[in-house]
């Protein structure tokens, strides 16, 4: 980036954007954060986190993961967790802060991260979908068109206030409802292609794909339309549900229906109850069961469990009541028995015929069969163990010890050599009990088990933590430390300021990182760490700057007094490494070279410059 846009960035937008977003709010939206001293800490949700590596730190507004390396400020957090681009994060952050931007520029397009010409850039395809979306509900309103859709909404028992907060709508039973709207309004159809809104004819041109259905709109978690599903209104049409295709806006898999409305009901009661159908999770928002979502019409799996388990401690799957519903349970018991989420799996059979929860919470005393279907939701652990337990029921030895034989295989496959060990520990020990053999047994033969199956690959950012950071050199803490404290410039004497200056550095994000705080001196702006990232545009050096200025915040506990002594440190350090790299003077060729003496002499002289330090000078002789 050029000079004369950063300067722009100076004034612009950007700074007032970031100076009215507190940052722990924004973040506290999307992750449970505790407070750990003066930061905040939860799961980073930018790698597969187990234990809460994202710190969040007020003071300086930015956030850091130590295991991963993602950081920085607002912006970036919203840019990374919403994949937005610059320019719509910037929008998002203005639209929360209540600030109007100055009317974009069309010629920093290249800079909007669309990127790609081939494709339908994400902001269009949300576009289309908040069209369609709003579209859908004033035909839900419309006199002719809208009523068979408000008959369901009635016969079923939707409350006004869900239809509304669900932005309920009604596609009509024409092939080109949504195609006039949007050919009237001039927008693009390759978006609403895009988003699966619209089919190809075979002749040429598009036809609507949602016709004569009542309108599920599927928001993400800040509430933008990501997709559609659309339940039949005619008993005759086919499929009951229809839903959006997947695309570059709509995973199903990270995907939950309802978790914009239930995101803060699920955090504060720190549990969410996952359903299966669209109605079964407005019923329950209905019934003030707000902490609920449901799938999308496939099993949860492990990326929507992730999502869940960064807002909230424990996670109940409200199974039907049905055999699908049984043998999703059993599924579901499977899927999660090595992960370490705490999750729950409650089943309305026992305690109920109603058929859903819909069903169930519209009877009376629905509600409290609902309270009693939670108390009694189990561990998955405990399910599969009842299971092995019934089958060795009655069994003679060698049958019940097939049978052992065959689950403890099953768990191996199903990822027990990943579960933590305490929990592993338990596993043994329960397995013991069923067989009814001594547990150092079933450890042996597990342990056989588990070297014939191969280990699975660490995930990344677990490898990051294993190995450890990569050590910061004395001029990325020199950073550091004058972006916590920019008055520390004023320490520098003459000749140390080039240790500082870009050049001086090695090609990679510390350059960068030097190479902002040179600009923002050249406008003599203070050198802050929020400066700094609002100076930077690469994502690796934003991380950079956090990642040095955390490290520094952390070594020296905030305290000024620290802070200096750290820096005096290591720009002794600084100096000395660059004195140690610098060729010796020359000398005339006939002397072979420097002689032992100058080099003494030479070693004194460093000395003499940048204090007595033994230990960091080299050996005599090496
Ligand atoms: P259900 O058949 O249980 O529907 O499917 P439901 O939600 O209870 O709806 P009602 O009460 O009959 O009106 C559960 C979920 O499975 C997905 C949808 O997400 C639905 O909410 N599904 C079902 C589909 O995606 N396609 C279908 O054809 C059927
Ligand atoms: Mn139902």
């Amino acid at each position: 980036m050029t000079t004369t846009t950063r300067t722009a960035a100076f004034n612009d937008d950007k700074r007032r954007v970031l100076e009215a977003t507190d940052i722990v709010r924004l973040i506290g939206e999307q992750l449970a954060l505790r407070a750990k001293g003066r930061e905040l800490v939860g799961l980073c949700p930018f790698h597969n986190d187990h234990k809460p590596s994202m710190c969040v730190v007020p003071h300086k507004q930015i956030y850091h993961c130590f295991s991963c390396g993602a950081g920085g400020d607002a912006l970036r957090f919203v840019m990374d967790y919403h994949k937005m681009s610059f320019r719509e994060a910037l929008q998002h952050l203005a639209d929360r802060a209540g600030i109007k931007l100055t009317p974009w520029r069309p010629s920093h397009a290249a800079q909007d991260g669309g990127g790609d010409e081939e494709q339908t850039p994400r902001s269009a395809m949300l576009g289309a979908n908040q069209t369609a979306c709003d579209f859908f509900r004033a035909i839900l309103k419309h006199e002719e068109h809208g009523r068979a859709a408000r008959e369901i909404i009635e016969k079923r028992g939707i409350a006004p206030e869900m239809v509304e907060a669900f932005a309920l709508g009604a596609s009509p039973d024409k092939w080109d409802g949504l195609l006039l709207t949007a050919q009237k309004k001039g927008l693009d159809l390759a978006s609403f292609r895009a988003a699966g809104l619209f089919k190809a004819r075979d002749g040429g041109g598009v036809y609507d794909a949602f016709r004569h259905r009542l309108m599920f709109p599927i928001h993400d978690q800040i509430g933008r339309v990501v997709g559609f599903g659309g339940r039949k209104i005619r008993e005759e049409d086919d499929p009951k549900y229809l839903n959006s295709a997947e695309s570059a806006v709509f995973d199903k898999g990270t995907t939950l229906y309802a978790l914009h409305q239930a995101a803060q009901a699920i955090r504060t009661s720190r549990r969410a109850v996952v359903v299966e159908g669209y109605m079964d999770a407005i019923a329950c928002h209905q019934a003030g069961v707000k902490n609920a979502v449901a799938t999308l019409g496939t099993a949860l799996t492990i990326g929507n469990a992730r999502v869940l388990r960064r807002l909230c401690d424990t996670v109940v799957l409200l199974f039907d009541g049905d055999e699908a519903g049984m043998k999703a349970a059993e599924r579901a018991v499977e899927v999660f028995f090595a992960e370490p989420i705490d999750v729950r799996i409650a089943t309305l059979a026992p305690h109920t015929d109603a058929k859903d929860p819909d069903d169930l919470l519209k009877r009376d005393g629905g509600r409290e069969v609902l309270e009693r279907v939670f108390a009694a939701a189990a561990d998955p652990l405990d399910l599969l163990f009842a299971r092995v337990r019934s089958a060795t029921q009655g069994q003679g030895l060698a049958a019940r010890s097939r049978t052992i034989d065959e689950f403890t295989t099953r768990l191996v496959s199903l990822g027990l050599s990943t579960v933590e060990p305490v929990r592993y520990q338990l596993i043994v020990r329960r397995i013991a009990e069923v067989a009814g053999v001594d547990w150092q047994t079933i450890a042996q033969s597990l342990s056989q088990k588990l070297a014939r199956h191969r280990v699975r690959p660490v995930a990344e950012g677990d490898a990051a933590a294993a190995t450890g950071q990569v050590r910061l050199d004395a001029q990325a803490h020199l950073l550091a430390c004058l972006m916590c404290d920019p008055d520390l410039w004023n320490r520098l004497k003459d000749e140390e300021w080039e240790l500082l200056s870009p050049d001086a550095m090695a090609e990679g994000p510390v350059r960068e990182v030097a190479r902002a705080m040179a600009d923002i001196r050249l406008h003599e702006e203070p050198t802050t760490l929020g400066a700094v990232l609002a100076a930077l545009d690469d994502a690796e050096a934003q991380r950079m700057a956090t990642r040095i200025a955390t490290t520094v915040d952390h070594l020296t506990a905030g305290d000024p007094a620290r802070l200096v002594a750290h820096f005096v440190e290591r720009l002794r350090e600084a100096m000395l490494q660059r004195t140690l790299r610098r060729p010796a003077p020359a000398v005339p060729a006939d002397t072979g070279g420097e002689s032992w003496m100058q080099a003494v002499l030479r070693q004194r002289e460093l000395r003499a410059a940048v204090g007595h330090d033994p230990t960091r000078l080299p050996r005599p002789g090496g």
